[in-house]
């Protein structure tokens, strides 16, 4: 494994050697860890079955969860899918951005059926930070990347948290630093008549229903056997500690996740403390949020408490990942 770091406002780093070689390794079925404005992408080929499969073997991901393919532009993103006006309108507002759209996969799209789990629809993003659309605009392949953590586990939002998680499985990681966003796209699901909110994330729901002049629909409720968005599992961005929704108050031996100004009581009892955003910006605390997750766990403590967050605009996206990182476990 070889860390590449770079400079995302310095564009030199396109002409780098080390830039050719991970094109030549994703070429050749390795996996490359890439920063995105969201989370870090453990990336591969979307066209190479072998590549895929070791993105699915390195995570430890259930095998009918399917990946996002990124793209570097809205054209190349229309050779793998079909783009209806929603898709239009909602690509040329949001992309690049932290937006994915799922929409049926177009006939002749070389995306394998590791990447879609079999289903004929396909989700595409085009991501605003250069490295993805740089690759996979370099070697012209869709690159397909999950989020770079062990399935169920916190997002990767730094290059350590990347290599601590994966390693082992990649050929390079490339460190820009941390990723501005912090939380996952937003996946809307365009497959049927009604739009559909897959996934809240870094997009918040109003600003896209604004461009959709209509209110998206809500996910079908969840099946771990035939999930909507498969990796909306119930327990999912999981911490070793378990996680306390909702606390008004610390109790002995719990480190805390606070939010906003005012410290809930018994704060002094806390393990461990990080404060999501001391003013309340919720793009603040999207921004910190996995980071926080996995410090206040390397805490040791046994239960991590999270102060109440507002649920409107980012705070849907953050609810949802704590939420989901306070489920009961179910072993993946
Ligand atoms: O911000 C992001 O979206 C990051 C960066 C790396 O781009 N990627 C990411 O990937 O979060 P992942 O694998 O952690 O989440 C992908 C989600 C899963 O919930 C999966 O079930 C859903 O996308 N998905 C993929 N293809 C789908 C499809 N055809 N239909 C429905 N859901 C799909
Ligand atoms: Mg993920």
């Amino acid at each position: 494994m070889q860390r590449w770091s770079i400079d995302p406002n310095d564009p030199n780093w396109r002409q780098s050697p080390v830039a050719a070689a991970v094109c030549e390794a994703l070429l050749a079925g390795n996996l490359v860890g890439v920063p995105t404005e969201t989370v870090y992408g453990l990336a591969a080929d979307a066209t190479n079955g072998r590549a895929c499969a070791a993105i699915y073997a390195a995570k430890g991901r259930p095998r009918f969860n399917p990946l996002i393919s990124h793209l570097e532009s809205l054209d190349a993103a229309r050779r793998h899918g079909v783009f209806d006006a929603r898709a239009h309108a909602l690509a040329q507002a949001f992309w690049p951005g932290p937006l994915t759209l799922v929409v049926p996969k177009a006939a002749g799209s070389p995306i394998c059926d590791l990447v879609t789990a079999g289903l004929d629809t396909v989700a595409l993003r085009v991501p605003a930070a250069p490295v993805m659309r740089f690759l996979a605009e370099r070697t012209g392949r869709p690159l397909a990347a999950p989020s770079a953590n062990l399935s169920g586990r916190i997002s990767a939002t730094t290059a350590d948290d990347v290599i601590r998680d994966l390693g082992d499985a990649v050929a390079f990681v490339i460190d820009a630093g941390p990723c501005p966003i912090g939380i996952e796209s937003t996946i809307v699901g365009l497959a049927g008549a009604e739009p559909v909110l897959l996934r809240p994330g870094g997009i918040a729901r109003e600003a896209i229903e604004r461009v959709l002049g209509r209110p998206l629909a809500a996910a079908q409720t969840e099946q771990a056997d035939a999930p909507q968005a498969p990796g909306m599992l119930t327990s999912h961005y999981a911490p070793n500690a378990t996680v306390r929704l909702a606390a008004t108050e610390v109790a002995s031996g719990e480190a805390l996740l606070a939010f906003g100004p005012t410290p809930p009581a018994g704060v002094e009892r806390a393990v461990a403390t990080v404060n999501l955003s001391p003013t309340g910006d919720l793009a603040e605390a999207a921004a910190t949020l996995f980071s926080a997750l996995r410090r206040l766990d390397a805490s040791g403590a046994a239960t991590i408490c999270v102060q109440p967050i507002p649920d409107g605009g980012l705070g849907e996206a953050i609810n949802d990942r704590l939420r989901r990182a306070a489920a009961p476990r179910h072993g993946c």
